[in-house]
């Protein structure tokens, strides 16, 4: 048995509902997957890769309810795939987490226009074919919620990335527009803003960024920036999965529109 990652608080609270988290083969997606099911919903994990469908096994192992698809979620005919699996399951969709999220690191004059095609690929155009594809199912529950992965980097653009700060500014934008138009459906749709993350990804940040800022020995960089926040620690993927429980929680039924930060007081704007 994996340590509980959900807070106890919302044990059962999403008994009979369902949710799809894509990037859901590891870190902080894995994590949102786990946190529902402790919850008591019923979950599809999505990945590109292999590794969801040992992640929904490890679920299941633990008696939770979740199923592993493999899809890339900038490919749209593997999206329709993905929410024509969720119809069959449950004929409505209460939650989508739409998590999917890559980076790379590099000077203006390496980034390929490839590179940072990509990146928007994933990170900002996949997030509007995922809203598209699950708006029929989300109008049909009670209280369909979006929650779309922003960034730090949705405040601030940090340098040599600035395709991902591009990526994720455009995750807001879309979040709100979206919240506008889905509110008469009682759709909430909002975005989550981490700062520091200790997943693969965090690894891949701290020694390609470390490496371009002269920073050569692992972990060098993540001690410095740690250090410049508030709160002195960085966060676990379970800390992005109770807040994101909270959002799509009844209790937070007020609340569309907005990116919230996490990040340990990283960021305050
Ligand atoms: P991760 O790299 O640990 O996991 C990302 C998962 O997404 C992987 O399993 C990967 O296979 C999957 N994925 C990537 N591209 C995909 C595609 N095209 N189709 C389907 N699946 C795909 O990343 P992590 O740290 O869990 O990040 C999750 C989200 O949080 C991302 O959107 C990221 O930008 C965001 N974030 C992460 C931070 C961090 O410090 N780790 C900080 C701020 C935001």
């Amino acid at each position: 048995m994996t340590t509980t990652v959900a807070s106890p608080m919302y044990a059962g609270h999403f008994a009979g509902r369902s949710a799809v988290i894509t990037g859901a083969g590891r870190g902080i997606g894995l994590a949102v997957g786990r946190a529902f099911a402790e919850s008591g919903a019923s979950v599809l994990l999505v990945d590109r890769d292999a590794v969801v469908e040992d992640a929904a096994e490890q679920l299941r192992a633990d008696g939770l309810d979740a199923h592993g698809i493999r899809a890339d979620v900038t490919d749209e005919a593997a999206m329709r795939g993905v929410f024509a699996e969720a119809d069959e399951r449950w004929s409505s969709l209460d939650v989508l987490v739409n998590n999917a999220g890559i980076i790379t690191i590099s000077d203006l004059d390496d980034l390929s226009l490839d590179d940072f095609q990509r990146v928007l690929a994933v990170n900002t155009t996949a997030m509007f074919l995922g809203c598209r594809e699950a708006a029929p199912l989300l109008r049909r529950s009670r209280s369909g919620v979006i929650l779309n992965a922003a960034s730090g980097q949705a405040r601030q653009g940090f340098i040599f990335t600035p395709h991902y700060a591009a990526s994720k500014f455009g995750v807001i934008g879309l979040t709100q527009s979206l919240a506008k138009e889905l509110a008469k459906d009682g759709i909430r749709v909002n975005a989550y803003c981490p700062g520091i993350v200790q997943t693969d990804m965090w690894d891949y940040n701290d020694r390609e960024w470390g490496r371009r800022l002269g920073h050569y020995a692992p972990g060098e960089l993540i001690r410095e920036w740690i250090d410049a926040i508030p709160l002195k620690r960085p966060a676990e993927a379970k800390d992005i999965a109770n807040l994101l429980l909270f959002l799509a929680s009844d209790a937070a039924e007020y609340i569309t529109g907005q990116a919230v930060n996490i990040d340990g007081g990283m960021f305050m704007n």
